[in-house]
């Protein structure tokens, strides 16, 4: 049966990180919407011309433009056996562009991350990532965080443990932009949980624990929506 995942959570709570953890544990495509619109802002197209400042500012790019690019992504063979999304829906408008989308391609898994906003401020500002291969590295608390490199003394090295790259802040966390992008969260993609929280494949996770803990428990949230799924639909048969 694919596996198509949804990640929701606030800024910092480790979508990225379990997203490429469960890539490669499911052998699926990641597909991240903000590193999709930070890609198009790096290469200069039409669409990261006219999102460059939203995302610096921490605002929400429009649901039209980001329903298009989703759309479009979803429609390319790679996903046939399921896919994490990281990042997409970030509002119900979204939400109900995905459950069209999806119309007869399986369930839809949806999993929570909850972090509590203290620690997102600290992961932030802490987090820094490569500008060369785009790995991301958190304090020296947080080792082994992408699962194929130690993270322990990077940041404080300033090079990518895994390429030797530079190691940037992103733009968009700075103190004052992370303070903005949480109160987008709890304005705009909050909502998403009551949208969910209805759904036999829906999971809320304590993103607060370790991030293989975390990797833990999105593993047995997928297994069980899965199972819950297939036996309902057997009931109906
Ligand atoms: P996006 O790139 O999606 O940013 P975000 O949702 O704010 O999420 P982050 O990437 O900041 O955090 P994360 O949850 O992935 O955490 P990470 O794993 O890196 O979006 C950027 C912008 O694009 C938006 O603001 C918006 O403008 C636009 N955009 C994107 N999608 C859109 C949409 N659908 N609609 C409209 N606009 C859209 O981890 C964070 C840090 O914590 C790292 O340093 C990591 O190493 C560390 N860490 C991870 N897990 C743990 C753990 N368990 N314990 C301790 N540290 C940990």
């Amino acid at each position: 049966m694919a596996l198509n995942l949804v990640m929701i959570g606030p800024p910092g709570a480790g979508k990225g990180t379990q997203a490429a953890r469960l890539r490669r544990q499911h052998g699926i495509p990641k597909i991240s919407t903000g590193d999709m619109l930070r890609e198009a802002v790096a290469a200069g197209t039409p669409l990261g011309v006219a999102v460059r400042n939203i995302i610096g500012a921490g605002r929400l790019v429009s649901d039209e433009a980001i329903i298009a690019v989703v759309e479009q992504r979803l429609a390319k063979p790679d996903v046939a056996a399921g896919f994490v999304l990281d990042g997409f829906p970030r509002t119900v408008v979204q939400a109900r562009a995905l459950d069209q989308m999806l119309e007869g391609r399986g369930p839809l898994v949806v999993v929570v991350v909850d972090v509590p906003e203290q620690e997102l401020v600290k992961r932030l500002t802490w987090r820094r990532v490569c500008q060369d291969c785009g790995a991301t590295f958190g304090g020296v608390d947080t080792p082994e965080l992408t699962g194929e490199s130690s993270a322990e003394g990077a940041v404080e090295s300033g090079r990518c443990r895994k390429c030797g790259g530079q190691l940037v802040q992103r733009d968009d966390d700075s103190a004052a932009v992370v303070r903005d992008r949480l109160k987008v969260f709890t304005s705009q993609t909050a909502p998403l949980v009551d949208f969910y929280r209805g759904r036999p494949t829906f999971s809320l996770i304590n993103g607060l624990q370790g991030p293989d803990q975390v990797t833990a428990d999105m593993n047995r949230a997928i297994d069980a929506a899965l199972a819950k799924d297939s036996t309902r639909n057997r009931a109906r048969a």
